[in-house]
């Protein structure tokens, strides 16, 4: 056998079981069925005031996005079967409630896309509205949306910013407990929305669409379970929300993000937030 067709076996093998596309959520007790930050650092602390944690069930995490005072945004697999969902604002090490700068918001309201598709994970987008207004200081302020200008803007090659509490390596049915304590960082490239489809996409079911934002995996950068519905920024603009990748984090695979910008119609509808 040829070295090549040894790597395409490989390949083919490694596209239907460990490369099956994976939700980012964190779920306490049980693997993932379903993204630290691979690849990255620690921020500096509260330099993304907008990142928040969303405890959903008291056992699974993830993260979000304060867009206004009254609203979070977060990823729609993250909305799927809600009793509770708490947020957690103004944190850097999410592990010490006693942090004097963050605050726990409970009794929230959750609205999930009408059209989110849990097989597919199309619309993979959520409002979470408030109970109580969000204070507004240094270490807790509403995100930048992008302008609807960008509703052509393909982000190619732009250097993009995920950021949240999620794995930061693999691990054996990794649990809230392997997440990481402080806010962590990862610079990317945005990469081909075509290729990143020809990764994830097979005849049964197409994932990777025209309202999806992919970023490269090169050099094992990207998010992983925990990340999920947080932030993916361009220069202090929320663009993407964390949607999903492989199973394994550290395999150099694309990540794959909602695109923020092809629901600013969704958004002004069904929250307080006025889009220019
Ligand atoms: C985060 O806070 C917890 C609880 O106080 C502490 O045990 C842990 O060491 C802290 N982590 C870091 C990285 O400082
Ligand atoms: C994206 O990748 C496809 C397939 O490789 C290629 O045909 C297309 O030209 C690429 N697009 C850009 C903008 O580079």
């Amino acid at each position: 056998m040829s070295k090549q067709a040894i790597l395409l076996a490989f390949l083919a093998l490694s596209h239907y079981s460990v490369c099956e596309p994976n939700l980012k959520l964190i779920q306490a007790h049980v693997a993932p069925s379903k993204v630290r930050i691979i690849g990255g650092d620690e921020v500096v602390p509260h330099s993304v005031p907008y990142q928040v944690g969303v405890k959903i069930n008291g056992n699974a995490f993830c993260g979000g996005a304060l867009i206004s005072s009254n609203y979070v945004l977060t990823a729609g697999h993250c909305c799927e079967v809600i009793n509770s969902v708490d947020v957690i604002l103004g944190a850097h090490n999410i592990s010490n409630p006693s942090e004097d700068t963050q605050i726990i918001i409970s009794n929230n309201e959750v609205k999930n896309h009408e059209k989110y598709d849990s097989a597919t994970l199309r619309n993979d987008i959520c409002l979470i509205q408030l109970s109580e207004s969000a204070p507004n200081n240094n270490n807790i302020q509403a995100a930048k949306l992008p302008p609807s200008s960008d509703s052509g803007r393909s982000y190619l090659d732009e250097t993009v910013t995920a950021t949240g509490w999620g794995l930061y390596k693999d691990v054996p049915f990794p649990t809230t407990r392997d997440m990481s304590d402080v806010l962590l960082k990862v610079d990317v490239q945005v990469s081909n929305l075509t290729e990143c489809g020809m990764y994830y996409n097979d005849d049964d079911t197409t994932y990777v669409v025209n309202t999806n934002l992919c970023t490269s995996g090169y050099r094992n950068k990207g998010t992983c379970n925990g990340d999920s519905g947080g932030p993916l920024s361009l220069d202090g603009v929320l663009i993407g929300l964390t949607s999903f990748g492989t199973e394994l984090c550290e395999m150099c695979s694309p990540s794959v993000y909602t695109r923020v910008v092809d629901y600013l119609d969704w958004i002004a509808e069904n929250s307080d937030v006025i889009i220019l």
